[in-house]
């Protein structure tokens, strides 16, 4: 873990991530193939990670983190804006300069046993991973590196020689974290890595992250629906929504100052363990679902689900994430919110949301018309 983040650019900056738009097409028709819209699975994103921290990204399903997290890796090709990885712009490399940088990058998924060959024992596994990247060309080195890679993970040696589905689901990700570290990458991307794990083996898998991080100085984005699985793990912590970022600052002040009625709607649904507390805390329900992001609201984004939208700004004009002057907020706490200060100061109150039409549709005037069932909110 680093010290408290703050956001200027400059050499300790591993990962920037500029304007980053991920759009993929909606096609429709049997015979042509006629693109009728687009998903902005990510519109809009600014992000940097420093070296050596664990950038928390977290949001509803559906919101764009594992797109915006492929991206990063290079696994999903941007629409507009760039990615720039350690100086270089991923997206200007090829062929042999791409692989080699890929190896500096990898990805831990949510599902270990989707994402492992179930044929293919670990060692196997392991092998494939390395001979990939040029890295098996010894017999005794990669022997040696396979064992120090067991140890590392907390798995015992003998474990090379079993397959995936005689694990346990911890134990599944620990060979999928295994297999992300054979390549002595620089940034791991964690998709959800323990959503599919039961609470009580959550905490190991993420004690081991972090231990790895302290041992090998590696740099991490930890994507998670769940708020309370960043928490302890993150030194930043962005929340998405729709495609765009709309709060970032260091983690602890992000759960001590939430200032985006999205943020703060999040928090109140983590339970406090404390019952007087539980009992005095702001609870705000979110009203609908979200909407879709082939059709995303104008304006700001949230608005048709923000207990403090107002008549003006909050339905034209997109926030900007930008940094505000709010007691207990420190420099780098950005926010996507028109009226952030007025939220904060408690100069304007949250109201009752109103159901909104949700068009499914695809956009565009000869998109599909929307059914009347498209309702949020009632
Ligand atoms: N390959 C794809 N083609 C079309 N739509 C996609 C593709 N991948 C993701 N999407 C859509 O983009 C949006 C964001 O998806 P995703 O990044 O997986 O969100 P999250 O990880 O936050 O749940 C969703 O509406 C999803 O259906
Ligand atoms: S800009 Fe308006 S709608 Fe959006 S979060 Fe702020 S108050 Fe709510
Ligand atoms: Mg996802």
């Amino acid at each position: 873990m680093t010290a408290e983040a703050t956001e200027e650019p400059g050499s300790d900056v591993l990962v920037e991530v500029r304007d980053l738009e991920v759009h993929f097409p909606i096609k429709s028709g049997i015979v042509f193939d006629r693109t009728v819209g687009h998903v902005r699975a990510v519109d809009g994103v600014d992000l940097s990670i420093r070296r050596g921290e664990t950038y928390g990204l977290v949001g509803e399903s559906g919101c764009g983190k594992s797109t915006l997290g492929k991206a990063i890796l290079n696994l999903e090709p941007p629409t507009a804006g760039s990615v720039v990885f350690d100086g270089t712009d991923i997206a200007s490399l090829k062929g042999e300069e791409l692989r080699r940088e890929r190896k500096r990058f990898q990805m831990v998924f949510q599902d270990p046993l989707s994402s492992l060959d179930p044929r293919q024992t670990v060692e196997s596994l392991l092998v494939e991973g390395l001979r990939a990247h040029g890295l098996d060309t010894d017999k005794a080195a990669t022997r040696t590196r396979l064992r120090e890679l067991m140890t590392a993970v907390g798995l015992p040696v003998a474990a090379l020689s079993k397959y995936p589905h005689e694990f346990s689901g911890g134990q599944r990700q620990r060979v999928g974290i295994a297999r992300a570290l054979s390549v002595d990458p620089d940034l791991i991307v964690a998709d959800e890595p323990v959503s599919a794990l039961d609470v009580s083996i959550q905490a190991q898998v993420i004690n081991l992250l972090q231990d790895l991080q302290d041992d090998l100085g590696l740099t991490y984005l930890v994507v998670a629906h769940d708020l309370a699985v960043v928490r302890h793990i993150s030194d930043r912590i962005g929340v998405m929504y729709l495609g765009g970022l709309v709060e970032e600052s260091a983690a602890r002040e992000l759960y001590d100052v939430p200032l985006h009625p999205y943020t703060r709607a999040l928090m109140s649904a983590v339970p406090v363990p404390d019952p007087v507390v539980e009992d005095a805390r702001e609870q705000i329900l979110l009203t609908g679902d979200l909407p879709s992001p082939a059709n995303p609201p104008t304006g700001c984004r949230f608005h048709t689900r923000c207990p403090w939208k107002q008549d003006t700004l909050c339905d034209t004009e997109r926030p900007q994430l930008r940094v505000v002057e709010v007691d207990g907020a420190s420099a780098g706490h950005r926010v996507a919110c028109h009226f952030a200060e007025q939220v904060a100061s408690g100069e304007i109150q949250p109201h009752t949301v109103d159901p909104v039409l949700v068009t499914e549709g695809f956009g565009g005037p000869d998109g599909p018309t929307p059914p009347p069932e498209a309702y949020v909110g009632v």
